[in-house]
C-alpha cells in the first residue's frame, strides 16, 4: 500500500518548520541588504534586484537556493525573473468582496496581491471599518436597522467596542475567541452591500459580487463578459448569473461561488431616480434586514430581494459559476472542457497555487496580449475607460472562438495529474489490483454514491453492495468489478463511497498512530479507466493549448 508523499505536507501542517523558514527568510533579507549596501552602495545590477525592482516589479520572492544553496553562497532576494502576467484591466465591473471582520486579515490579503489588480474598481465589505493595506473597508452592517435585525447584532456592537479600544480583535494569542459567532452578521450584509455598491459605482455594466475565500481565473473574464455582452445589452437585458441554489422554493445564486448582476438587473432592483432616495432605501435595507433576520443567509435574503422585488430569478451558469477548489471539484466530462470563472473554500495557500497555475497557463497561451478589436491606446492606458454596454462596433466582431480559455482541464492537468497515485496496489496475496491507494485520504467518491449501514438495509440491495461497507478489500472489488463507471472509491468502517467522478480529495489530519490514520479513511483510484475516461473527455474539448 502507497503512503501520501510527507514531505510537502508536513511543511504545511509544521508551524514549527514555518516560522523557522520565515526566520531563515527575514535574516537572508537583511543579510541581503545590509551586504549590498556595505560593499556596493551605487551598483545598480547586483543580482538583478535593484535593477528590476527599479524596473517597477514590487514581487520579491526569496528563491530556494538562498536558503538552502551551497556554504558560502550569498543568500539573495530575487524578484519573478518575468514578474505577473496581468491581461488587460477589467473595467466596467465592479468587484465586490464581502467578508467578515475576524477573517478579513488571514483571506483578503493574498487576494489583494494576485487577481484583485486585474480589475479596476473594487468594493471589500467586513462587518468592521477598517483598511487592508491602501484598501478602504466598509463596514456592510452601517445601514442595518438594528430593530429589524434583532438580537444578531449584538456581535456587531461587540466588534465596534472592541476597535474604539483599540486592542485589536484577537486576544493576546490571536485568537478570535466568541467573535467567531460573527458569522451571524453574514446574513444580513448581501442587500446593504448591493446598495453601497451601486451608489457608489453606478454606471458599470456589471457588479461581480464573491467571498473572502473565493478564488478567480481573472484572465477568462473579460473575454467571457465580452461575449455576455454581444448577446445581452447590460443596460436593457437584466442578468443575476451564479451556480444555483434552492432552499424552500427560493432559487438564489450562492455567494461563495460568486454571482454577477448587471446593469438592467439593478435598475429594476433599485431604479434610477431612487438612487440617492435614502428613505425608498432605508424602506428596502428595512423589508430584507426583516426577512434576513429569519432566513440562514444574505445569498438567499439578495436572491429574493431580486425575485420579488426585480423580477430577475438567478440563472444556474455553473460551472463557469462554482463552489469547489482545485482539490475537491468532481472533474468529470460535464465540466472537463469548461471554462473556469470562480472557485470557492479556497485557502490562502490554495489561492497562491491557484494564481501560479493561471500565470503558467498565461505563459504557455499568451492570452494576457489578448485584446478584442477597438481597444485603442486609450484603452491601454486607461485614459478611456472601457464599456461593455458602449463598446466600439468593431468589438462585436472580435473572434472568440479563437480565445484560449482557462479549462477545468488545465487544472486538472497541472493539479491533479502529476499528484495522483499511479502506482497500484497489492492485495494480501502479494497479486496487483486495479487500484492505486492512499490511506488517511478522503478522496470524496462518497459523494457521488456513499454505501452505508442504512442504505444497504433498504430491499434489493445486492450482495457485493452489502460486502462494499465491511472492509477496504471489499469496497475496492465493488469499484473494479461490479460498477463498470467507477473511478475511484473510498472506505472507512461502515462506509464504502464509490465515485465515476475524478477527485484528488485532502489528506486526513494525521496526528496518531498509523492504525488511527487508517480508521479516517481509504482512498483508491483505478488508474486504467481515468486514462481512458479522460482520453474521452479530453477530445471534446476546442482546440488543444499550444
Ligand atoms: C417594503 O415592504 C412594504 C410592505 O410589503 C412594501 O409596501 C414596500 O413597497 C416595500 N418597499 C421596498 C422598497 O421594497
Amino acid at each position: 500500500m502507497m503512503l501520501a508523499s510527507p514531505a510537502s505536507t508536513s511543511l504545511r501542517r509544521s508551524p514549527l518548520l514555518v516560522c523557522i523558514l520565515l526566520v531563515l527568510f527575514i535574516q537572508s533579507y537583511f543579510l541581503f541588504k545590509y551586504n549590498s549596501q556595505a560593499a556596493a552602495p551605487t551598483s545598480s545590477h547586483r543580482n538583478g534586484f535593484a535593477q528590476q525592482h527599479l524596473a517597477g516589479e514590487t514581487t520579491v520572492v526569496v528563491t530556494r537556493t538562498a536558503l538552502v544553496g551551497p556554504a558560502g553562497t550569498t543568500p539573495v532576494l530575487q524578484p519573478l525573473a518575468d514578474g505577473p502576467l496581468r491581461p488587460a484591466q477589467l473595467n466596467d465591473i465592479v468587484l465586490v468582496i464581502k467578508t467578515g471582520a475576524t477573517v478579513i486579515h488571514a483571506r483578503v490579503p493574498i487576494q489583494m496581491i494576485t487577481f484583485i489588480p486585474n480589475f479596476k474598481d473594487i468594493m471589500i465589505f467586513s462587518d468592521l471599518k477598517t483598511k487592508i493595506g491602501n484598501f478602504e473597508v466598509s463596514d456592510a452592517l452601517a445601514r442595518v436597522s438594528p430593530d429589524e435585525a434583532g438580537n444578531s447584532l449584538k456581535y456587531w456592537k461587540k466588534l465596534q467596542d472592541l476597535q474604539s479600544e483599540n486592542t485589536g480583535l484577537a486576544d493576546s494569542d490571536g485568537k478570535m475567541g466568541d467573535l467567531k459567532e460573527g458569522w451571524a452578521l453574514d446574513k444580513f450584509k448581501n442587500v446593504p452591500i448591493l446598495i453601497d455598491t451601486y451608489q457608489k459605482f453606478p454606471d458599470s455594466s456589471y457588479y461581480l459580487f464573491i467571498d473572502g475565500d473565493t478564488s478567480l481565473i481573472s484572465s477568462n473574464w473579460f473575454p467571457y463578459l465580452l461575449a455576455l455582452s454581444k448577446k445581452h445589452d447590460p443596460y436593457k437585458s437584466p442578468i443575476y448569473w451564479g451556480s444555483m441554489a434552492l432552499l424552500n422554493n427560493m432559487p438564489f445564486g450562492h455567494g461563495g461561488s460568486g454571482y454577477i448582476i448587471n446593469q438592467a438587473a439593478m435598475r429594476r432592483l433599485i431604479p434610477e431616480t431612487k438612487l440617492f432616495d435614502e428613505s425608498f432605501l432605508l424602506d428596502l435595507e428595512r423589508n430584507y434586514t426583516k426577512i434576513a433576520s429569519s432566513s440562514c443567509c444574505g445569498d438567499l435574503v439578495l436572491g429574493r430581494a431580486m425575485t420579488d422585488r426585480a423580477g430577475v430569478s438567478v440563472k444556474h451558469k455553473w460551472p463557469y459559476y462554482q463552489g469547489e477548489t482545485w482539490w475537491s471539484i468532481p472533474y468529470h466530462e460535464s465540466n472537463f472542457c469548461n471554462e473556469m470563472g470562480t472557485m470557492h473554500h479556497v485557502l490562502p495557500e490554495d489561492m497562491q497555487e491557484i494564481w501560479d497555475f493561471e500565470q503558467a497557463m498565461l505563459r504557455k497561451t499568451g492570452m494576457d496580449k489578448w485584446r478584442p478589436n477597438g481597444w485603442t491606446d486609450e484603452h491601454e492606458l486607461g485614459i478611456k475607460p472601457w464599456k461593455f454596454s458602449d463598446m466600439p462596433p468593431e468589438a462585436k466582431s472580435t473572434n472568440l472562438k479563437d480565445y484560449k480559455y482557462i479549462l477545468f482541464r488545465d487544472m486538472y492537468d497541472w493539479f491533479i495529474a502529476p499528484k495522483l497515485p499511479k502506482e497500484l496496489a497489492k492485495d494480501e496475496d502479494g497479486k496487483l489490483t486495479e487500484s492505486s491507494v492512499r490511506v488517511g485520504w478522503d478522496n470524496r467518491a462518497w459523494k457521488e454514491m456513499e454505501l452505508n449501514k442504512d442504505k444497504v438495509k433498504a430491499e434489493g440491495t445486492e450482495q457485493w453492495q452489502k460486502d462494499a461497507i465491511t472492509s477496504e478489500k471489499n469496497c475496492r472489488i465493488a469499484c473494479e468489478k461490479h460498477k463498470d463507471d467507477c473511478l475511484q472509491w473510498y472506505f472507512r468502517d461502515g462506509i464504502c463511497g464509490l465515485g465515476n467522478k475524478l477527485n484528488y480529495g485532502r489528506r486526513l489530519r494525521n496526528d496518531g498512530t498509523y492504525e488511527e490514520w487508517y480508521k479516517l479513511g481509504v482512498s483508491g483510484w483505478i488508474p486504467s479507466r481515468i486514462e481512458k475516461k479522460l482520453d474521452s473527455w479530453r477530445s471534446k474539448c476546442p482546440g488543444k493549448v499550444v
